[in-house]
């Protein structure tokens, strides 16, 4: 088991149940729930009760899906803590994906002014991104994550075994955030992930943690997104709107597809905007192009694509704001880019 300290919370990765039961033991938590799905429920919770002395526990079942993470699915919530008599001295654990972490997270630390709540995160995704650095949310109107505050659990727990039952589809779009970590903070990491062939095989645990710190180092360094952090956008400009694009039509893309193509393009503009070399551009399209699925882009959508990367909530004023690479494991932010050249990117990753 290992332990990394992040500010004032540890987060625990491999066999962590002691840790787990010592902090509900230290605590003394007046009542426990637990936050599920019916994906979490069916493969994660008889592991978690098998492993922990809670006495009357409670549960919460939300269905799964984005969809759900939604003021709708908040006030079901938020009303079955109250008809569950939660008061300020309970826990809410979260045991699922990105959805149950960031809209548990949020009605966890908005119920009663805030009572205290633990990661399970139960997908790749959540195990290296969004369980930490403390960003909590909802999705509402159109606009993804746009209700939220940033606040850090009580401690995260990361059981790499869960990942035994999740979709291949989602480990590999999980999987994509890695290849981020590796491509703006450490090259090692890059070559290292270059090598996986089969998901299957993988050894998480030795991924994940290298990984995670990544993540760690950028939010300690920077918690509010004030400038470094703005590093974890990288892929994410064109990216989100290439995603936001899929979700209007009939093939919708997960969060990791979207941007793995969103890499592609932004390591071709960090070729002509931030002297990475045109090798490692080829190496990072031929990867990600081994990995991914090529995702079909039509030139009469890049106007679209546009407007939505100028209503991305990662700018300032009117410019377009890229993160963008100068070698594996270096990257630098605030790139501003013309519509003709992200125009560009998108007809070169077409071409690849
Ligand atoms: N807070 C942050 O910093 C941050 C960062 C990145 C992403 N996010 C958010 O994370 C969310 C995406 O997270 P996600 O990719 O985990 O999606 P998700 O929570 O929707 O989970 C994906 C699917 O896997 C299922 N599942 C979960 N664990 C499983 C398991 N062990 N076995 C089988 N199925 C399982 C879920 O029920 C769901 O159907 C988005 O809402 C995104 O906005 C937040
Ligand atoms: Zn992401």
């Amino acid at each position: 088991m290992e332990k990394i300290s992040l500010g004032e919370y540890d987060i625990f990765v491999g066999d962590i149940w002691k840790s787990l039961n010592g902090l509900l033991i230290e605590f003394n938590y007046s009542k426990i729930v637990v936050l599920i799905d019916e994906n979490s429920r069916h493969h994660c919770l008889s592991t978690l009760l098998s492993n922990t002395d809670i006495e009357n526990l409670k549960l919460i079942e939300i269905p799964s899906g984005e969809i759900h993470k939604s003021i709708d699915t908040c006030n079901f919530i938020w009303e079955q803590m109250i008809n569950k008599q939660l008061d300020r001295n309970a826990l809410v654990i979260n045991l699922g994906g990105g959805v149950i972490g960031d809209m548990g997270g949020f009605c966890a630390s908005t119920f009663k002014r805030g009572v205290d709540f633990i990661q399970i995160p139960t997908t790749l995704l959540s195990q290296v991104d969004s369980s930490i650095g403390g960003k909590l949310g909802i999705d509402f109107g159109d606009v993804k994550n746009s209700i939220g505050l940033f606040k850090n659990p009580k401690a995260v727990f990361i059981y790499p075994d869960f990942l035994k039952t999740l979709p291949i589809a989602e480990v590999r779009s999980g999987f994509a955030e890695m290849i981020k970590h590796g491509l703006i903070a450490d090259r090692e990491i890059w070559e290292e992930l270059k090598t996986v062939e089969d998901f299957e095989k993988v050894n998480w645990t030795s991924l994940i943690v290298p990984s995670l710190k990544i993540k760690k180092q950028i939010v300690e360094a920077d918690p509010f997104e004030k400038n470094v952090r703005k590093k974890l956008n990288f892929g994410h400009t064109i990216g989100h709107a290439i995603e936001s694009l899929a979700l209007k039509s009939e093939k919708p893309l997960l969060h990791g597809e979207a941007v793995a193509a969103g890499m592609i393009c932004e390591a071709w503009l960090s070729v002509k905007k931030n002297n990475l070399p045109k090798t490692t551009l080829n190496k990072i399209a031929e990867f990600i192009l081994k990995t991914y699925d090529k995702v079909s882009l039509k030139e009469a959508t890049f106007s679209d694509l546009i407007d939505l990367m100028k209503n991305d909530k990662k700018n300032e004023g009117a410019a377009i704001n890229f993160t963008l690479l100068s070698q594996p494991g270096e990257a630098s932010i605030n790139h501003t880019c013309d519509e003709e050249m992200i125009a560009e990117s998108l007809k070169y990753y077409i071409h690849v």
